[in-house]
């Protein structure tokens, strides 16, 4: 039984994700935008790896029944409906739609992971109930691998502490060490060093002083509120959406 982090999904190949419990991080802020969009009604989100694909879907499958949504350098994209602020997922403007999403870092990092059968996206916003899916699969054995997004194919503090919350809410609040990779037992550590407050690491990291530098620190705060959109939400068939009944 192995729990893993990895810092980035680069390298990532089909067999290090299959039959594996599999949660993808990028809480600055793809997967916080994710969950506030799906709290507030949209039927599923679709990531793509480029703004190019996204139009193309959007044609696809009707311009009606989808909103477009994304960034580039953390600013919305031209001639899409939303960029990738989780306060913009409103209900009226996501609820019933699909929306198609395209992101730096985020979206990349679960089109990597697609070979994997379960997938569940996580960030501040949902960390209790997807932490107790990650403590179910723990306890059952199985194996869970804790992917962050990362920033430009490198290491991000605040993916890495959102692991390490994810990693000991796994093991049901405890700081084991068995089991776990060495990238797992930093992010724990990052968790010792930072505690339960989420506003510090997500504020220092570089990410979070870029948006803040761009005048979107109500993002940073916003994504810093653990439990504000408490889904659970799987990817699977290249959609985002919530598990039914849970
Ligand atoms: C990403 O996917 O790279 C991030 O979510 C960037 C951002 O904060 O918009």
């Amino acid at each position: 039984m192995r729990l893993d982090v990895v810092f980035t999904p680069v390298g990532l190949t089909p067999a290090d994700v299959a039959g594996r419990t599999v949660f993808v991080i990028d809480v600055l802020r793809a997967t916080t935008t994710m969950c506030a969009a799906l709290k507030h009604g949209a039927r599923a989100i679709i990531p793509v790896s480029s703004p190019e694909e996204a139009l193309r879907l959007q044609q696809t499958i009707g311009a009606d029944e989808v909103v477009l949504a994304g960034e580039r350098n953390c600013v919305p994209i031209p001639g899409f409906q939303l960029g990738n602020s989780p306060l913009e997922m409103t209900t009226e403007r996501v609820g019933g739609k699909l929306v198609v999403v395209t992101t730096t870092n985020g979206t990349q990092a679960l089109l990597a992971v697609q070979a994997a059968g379960t997938v569940f996206i996580a960030a501040a916003a949902n960390l209790s109930v997807v932490g107790a899916r990650a403590e179910a699969a723990w306890s059952d054995q199985r194996d869970v691998l804790i992917v962050c997004a990362g920033r430009e194919n490198a290491f991000a503090l605040e993916d890495a502490y959102t692991a390490g919350r994810l990693a000991v809410a796994a093991m049901g609040g405890r700081r084991l060490r068995r089991g776990l990779n060495d990238a797992a037992l930093a992010c724990v550590d990052l968790v010792r060093r930072y505690g339960d407050r989420w506003e510090r690491p997500l504020a220092v990291s570089r990410a979070g002083r870029d948006l803040i530098g761009l005048g979107l620190g109500h993002d940073v705060k916003d994504s810093a509120r653990q439990d504000a959109y408490p889904v659970l939400a799987q990817y699977h068939d290249r959609r985002v959406a919530l598990v039914p009944g849970a």
